[in-house]
């Protein structure tokens, strides 16, 4: 099939390469020139594990382009998917005018029938605004479809390409069958694709992430809870992981969730409710559970350095906010680093791939002193009282315990995503703080 792709992010660029790799022909096109300079000399602007190999060997087979001009997309494609940010406006709910934006270029180019599928996560009642925009646009019949993504960045492609279900919203048979065969190479094994109308498909996406970002924060409450009465989170999560009703994925607490997805998708859908007269307690909870356990570490910071961090000096491990990405939307470890440094304090950060993004977005922040972003985890640890972990990548989990000791002139740790048993730690020489679990200072 001939299909064309908005947005060459995070989601379109994944979609877009997975789909060539079935077959499919495919036409990604990015109005950011730059980007599109990037892909087009085969290499990714972003860290995707396993994104790189899979575009350049579509490109090479000559199923998978890229392009600014969006017209020209159009016009070869048949459908085509719009995978363009709704980022948060001021207010809370989502701004849909990158969407709608696309949605005109396309509507202006067509030149016959299309179906014209929404990949973004959009409010409730976007399908039907869109298709009202387009079809003011265009004379050609057009079906506008929903597909709401739910891949994870760190595991795109594998979630692409086998996902646990394809959430599909539609309002006549014939765009049920063109998503059939969009969708069916993915899922050989089993048929998971769930057909429902528009409105549930886009409100099933908000429900999802809501869902999980409120287990997040439910996990962030027992910690503290937890470390108030004496009881072990780890033991607890465990514990209550193993029902299998409840189950054990994203019960772990730490400094809560970032990214460019929950924060802002547990907004927009709290603002949706209050726009329908439902009042949101619960997402109000989730958000304000969130946007507080970042700052955790703060008052034991205080407690051991004092209010005024002039003059020392810290470390800080995984800036991503999560692993596996170079992503820093939202990530903890940018206001963690923002507080230190509005309080005087040096600090170094390293990251094995969000460096750079993060140097970018610590900028944007008005950060521009007081931080540096280093290349090697112990140089980030050189003199350092402290170090704060903000993001459980791999290589942290069993770090180099001689060159901590040797490089920090404090041995102190604040583990945001408990990485470790604080026993053993103890034991290597260090004062451990962690969520949820007592703090270890050795005899
Ligand atoms: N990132 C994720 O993990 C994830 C997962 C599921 C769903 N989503 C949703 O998918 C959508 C896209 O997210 P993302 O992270 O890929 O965004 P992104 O910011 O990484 O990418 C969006 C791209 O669209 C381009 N763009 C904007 N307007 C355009 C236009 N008119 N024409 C052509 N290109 C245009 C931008 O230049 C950018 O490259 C969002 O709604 C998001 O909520 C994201």
């Amino acid at each position: 099939m001939k299909i064309g792709v908005v947005g060459a992010g995070y989601v379109g660029l994944v979609a877009g390469t997975c789909l060539s790799e079935m077959g499919n022909s495919v036409i990604i096109a990015d109005l950011n020139e730059e980007v599109i300079g990037t892909l087009l000399g085969g290499e990714v602007h972003y860290y995707e594990p396993g994104l790189k190999p899979l575009l350049q060997s579509n490109i090479q087979k000559g199923r998978l382009s890229f392009t600014t001009d969006t017209a020209m997309m159009v016009r070869e494609s048949k459908v085509i998917f719009l995978a363009v940010g709704t980022p948060q406006r001021e207010d809370g709910s989502a701004n849909l005018s990158y969407l709608e934006s696309a949605s005109v270029d396309v509507a202006c180019a067509m030149n016959g029938p299309k179906t014209i599928i929404i990949k973004s996560t959009v409010p409730v009642g976007t399908n039907k605004r869109i298709g009202e925009l387009i079809a003011g646009h265009t004379s050609h019949e057009v079906r506008i479809v929903s597909n709401p993504e739910f891949l994870k960045e760190g595991a795109a492609v594998d979630d692409f390409m086998g996902p646990d279900r394809v959430i599909v919203g539609v309002r006549d048979e014939a765009s049920e069958q063109t998503m059939r065969s969009i969708y069916d190479p993915f899922m050989r094994t089993s048929d998971r694709l769930m057909v429902m109308d528009p409105e549930s498909a886009e409100m099933t996406k908000y429900a999802s992430n809501a869902m999980l970002a409120c287990r997040i924060s439910f996990m962030n409450e027992m910690a503290k809870i937890c470390a108030e009465v004496g009881a072990d989170v780890a033991d607890v999560r465990k514990g209550v992981g193993s029902d299998n009703r409840i189950g054990s994925k994203f019960l772990f607490p730490g400094l809560g969730y970032g990214g460019s997805c929950f924060p802002k998708d547990v907004r927009a859908l709290a603002h949706l409710a209050e726009g329908v007269g439902v009042e949101p307690r619960i997402l109000r909870a989730v958000d304000d559970v969130n946007n507080l356990q970042r700052y955790l570490f703060l008052p034991r910071v205080y407690n051991e350095f004092g209010e005024n961090l002039t003059g020392r000096s810290f470390a800080v491990w995984g800036l991503a906010f999560k692993p596996r990405t170079d992503d820093v939307r939202e990530a903890p470890a940018l206001d963690v680093i923002r507080e230190l440094v509005k309080r005087g304090a040096e600090v170094k950060a390293y990251d094995p791939e969000a460096g750079s993004s993060a140097g970018a977005a610590l900028k944007l922040l008005g950060v521009t002193e007081g931080v540096e972003i280093v290349a090697e985890p112990y140089l980030a640890t050189e003199g350092a009282e402290a170090l704060f972990i903000c993001t459980e990548w791999t290589e942290f989990r069993s770090p180099d315990y001689d060159a901590l000791r040797d490089s920090m002139s404090r041995r102190i740790i604040f583990d945001g995503r408990n990485l470790y048993e604080p026993e053993s730690i103890k034991a290597e020489g260090f004062t451990y703080h962690c969520v949820g679990r007592p703090t270890v200072t050795p005899d």
